[in-house]
């Protein structure tokens, strides 16, 4: 590695630690652990002390893209829009390891929150993190424009909703033991995973309120890209990678005959195919008209949420 390479190496891991500090403290203080009978309680567990927090730095980089920083306009925004995806994704976490759904024991290496509080508190914990997400983009206190509160809602509940994450859940369950066409697992992936992480990606410039329409669309062409390369590497992960160093269960799309990937094209091709995704991330990012400065966080972390191995 030379030194330059080092020294960006070195910085973007420098920038992740601290974002990921703010980020936890955030999230800590929103949610609080009195709400009634216990649900406060297994909220922040299915929350906090866990998790690679890639959405929240995708929604903090980009929006360091466009020129929000921390203390200036819209840093305010982006810090709320960063917790927002995490609790929508923690909520998500919560609902895919019931035993309605994939029936998983194991998630961020503790119990889920099914099995330590229950199934109903498990329910209810999801619905309320769900909540609490839209709730972190409406301030009242004038921090954030109206335009862009409004902005920020859509974009969430669009990556959440029946176009979204949930849709996306419902052909994924829909699809057990069936053999997709690539064209229908790569909907059924960009859906369950991609349109949040994409979503991540534009919530993080809507924080600067206009933001030229090239850029937007690169930034979503990026988005899109990482997002899909991103459930391809965990399709890989849950073949490759052992339950230790997952924090979750190993192997269970196989035993649960849930088409990916890998069962459709085998390991050497999927991992030829999140490369190229990689690449088409890059590219976008190149095309975007931003500074290169100003992308290569968001550069790094494409290039860690594809050569991950956890
Ligand atoms: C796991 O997401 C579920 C998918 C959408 C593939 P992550 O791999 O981002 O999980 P955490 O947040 O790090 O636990
Ligand atoms: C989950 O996909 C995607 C979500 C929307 C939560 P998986 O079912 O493959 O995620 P893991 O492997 O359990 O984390
Ligand atoms: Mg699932
Ligand atoms: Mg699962
Ligand atoms: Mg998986």
């Amino acid at each position: 590695m030379d030194a330059r390479v080092r020294e960006q190496d070195n910085s973007f891991s420098r920038w992740s630690q601290r974002q990921r500090d703010r980020v936890e403290q955030a999230l800590s203080a929103w949610l609080v652990a009195d709400a009634p009978a216990g649900l406060g309680e297994a909220m922040r567990y299915a929350v906090l002390d866990g998790g690679k927090r890639l959405r929240p730095l995708l929604v903090l980089a980009a929006a360091e893209a466009v020129g929000v920083t921390e203390e200036g306009a819209g840093g305010s925004a982006s810090l709320r829009a960063a917790c927002a995806v995490e609790l929508i994704h923690a909520y998500s976490l919560v609902h895919d390891d019931m035993p309605c759904m994939d029936n998983d024991v194991l998630r961020r290496g503790k119990p889920t929150v099914h099995v330590r509080f229950g199934e109903a508190q498990a329910l209810l914990a999801g619905d309320a993190l769900q909540a609490l997400a839209f709730e972190l983009l409406t301030p009242t206190d004038g921090d954030i424009a109206a335009a862009v509160q409004a902005n920020l809602c859509r974009l969430l509940a669009c990556a959440a909703g029946y176009a979204g994450m949930a849709g996306g859940q419902a052909i994924d369950l829909a699809s057990v033991g069936q053999v997709l066409t690539l064209a229908q697992l790569q909907q059924m992936h960009h859906l369950k995973t991609g349109a949040l992480l994409r979503a991540s990606v534009q919530m993080g410039a809507a924080c600067a309120g206009d933001v030229p329409a090239p850029v937007m669309a690169s930034l979503t062409t990026y988005g899109n890209a990482v997002g899909l390369a991103f459930q391809v590497v965990d399709d890989i992960l849950d073949v490759t990678a052992s339950a230790a160093t997952l924090g979750k269960t190993a192997g269970k799309d196989a035993a649960a005959d849930k088409p990916t990937f890998v069962s459709l094209m085998g390991l050497e091709r999927s991992q030829a195919f999140a490369q190229s995704l990689l690449d088409q991330a890059l590219v976008a990012l190149d095309a975007s008209t931003l500074e290169p400065q100003r992308v290569e966080t968001l550069r790094a972390l494409a290039l860690a949420m594809v050569r991950r191995d956890q």
